[in-house]
């Protein structure tokens, strides 16, 4: 059975830089960059314009990522799109891709698949990746996390707590066959249904008759609870500290490997405290953490390719390192995966 391995990377944002301080001078939002950074380490993120959905927003992610693989769009044999902001409820932002690279009108009809696994999505989709490759069911799977997050937040004093975290990216990997030994040498995954409400977004609900409530002339009627994604902040923070930790550990143990061989951290950027809270836990200095949340915020499915992507273009990740990446989001899910790169 071959093993499985990131070829190539890519990542893109979006050019509007929104700082804290537009939070509040170009949406009255009632915050300050100081609650901002030391709650959460955000300085700035991107919005994507108007017209534009993930599909397209990871366009330059998905070619960088297919130059560096060193194979063409037609070469691939599978799509998987990881996303918590689709264009649409259905179908799922893979087939747009499919679509926008060109494929099926050059008689390429890839199959595409969308991953809904919210912050831990590229790496539930890195497993299914990893997946087809040792099974021999596909030779180049490109796999991206894409999200429009600024079209779905409340640039309201209202909605600030979630609005001030969250922005737009994409990064993109070709998934591909190497020899065992290298690549991708173990994923963990895992989820807790039992707090599937703590971070959501209820704006339909196929439990309703109609699945969004309509007036009189019927026309659909949403109230902002259900509009707006609803979190509680300090019990997701608390889960994700633990279940990060968790699973870094486990990936260590099934791999016999200690928490101080590691050259490199890929962890989920949804608060930097987070992150420090785990780094503590297992001892991890600075040096052998990346960090995007002061630049781009949480970009939930984006992240971690947007994290790699960085880092092996400004030489910090490089082949032969052990990398671990460790993401937790909305569900909740979770995973971590072990990397020889
Ligand atoms: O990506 C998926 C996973 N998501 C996460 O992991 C997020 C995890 N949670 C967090 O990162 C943090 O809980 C938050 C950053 C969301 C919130 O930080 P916190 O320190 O837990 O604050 P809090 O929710 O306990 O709120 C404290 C206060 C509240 O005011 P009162 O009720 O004490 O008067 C909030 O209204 O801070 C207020 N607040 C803000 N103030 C200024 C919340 N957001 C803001 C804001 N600016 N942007």
């Amino acid at each position: 059975m071959p093993n499985a391995c990131i070829l190539g990377t890519g990542g893109h944002v979006p050019s509007e830089v929104v700082t804290n301080d537009d939070l509040v001078a170009r949406f009255g939002i009632d915050t300050t960059d100081k609650w901002i950074r030391s709650r959460t380490g955000v300085q700035e993120r991107r919005f994507a314009p108007e017209g534009v959905g993930p599909a397209a927003l990871c366009l330059p992610a998905v070619e960088a990522a297919l130059v560096r693989a060193d194979c063409e769009a037609s070469d691939l044999d599978l799509i998987v799109f990881c996303t918590l902001s689709p264009e649409h409820a259905f179908p799922g932002s893979g087939v747009y891709l499919q679509a926008l690279l060109g494929l099926p009108d050059r008689g390429h009809h890839v199959p595409a698949i969308d991953i809904r696994n919210q912050c831990a999505g590229f790496l539930y989709g890195l497993s299914h990746a990893v997946a087809m490759v040792q099974a021999g069911m596909a030779q180049r799977v490109l796999l991206v996390g894409s999200e429009v997050h600024s079209a779905a937040l409340d640039l309201s004093t209202r909605g600030r707590t979630v609005a001030s975290l969250f922005g737009d990216g994409a990064g993109a990997v070709v998934v591909g066959p190497c020899e065992a030994g290298q690549g991708v040498r173990r994923i963990v995954l895992g989820a807790d249904g039992r707090h599937a409400d703590a971070l959501r977004q209820d704006v339909w609900d196929m439990r309703r008759r109609p699945f969004v409530a309509v007036d009189a002339e019927g026309r659909g009627v949403i109230p902002p609870e259900a509009l707006w994604a609803q979190m509680d902040g300090p019990f997701v923070f608390r889960h994700a500290v633990e279940r990060m930790a968790e699973v870094l550990r486990a990936l260590c143990a099934a791999e016999g490997v200690a928490v101080g061989d590691i050259d490199l951290f890929l962890f989920h950027q949804a608060n930097k405290r987070i992150n420090q809270a785990v780094q503590r836990m297992l001892d991890i200095d600075d040096a052998r953490v990346v960090h995007n949340i002061e630049r781009y915020g949480n970009t939930t499915a984006a992240t971690i390719p947007l994290l790699m992507a960085e880092a092996e273009r400004d030489g910090v990740l490089r082949r032969g390192m052990t990398v671990a990446a460790v993401a937790f989001g909305s569900g909740f899910t979770w995973g971590g995966a072990l990397i020889t790169w």
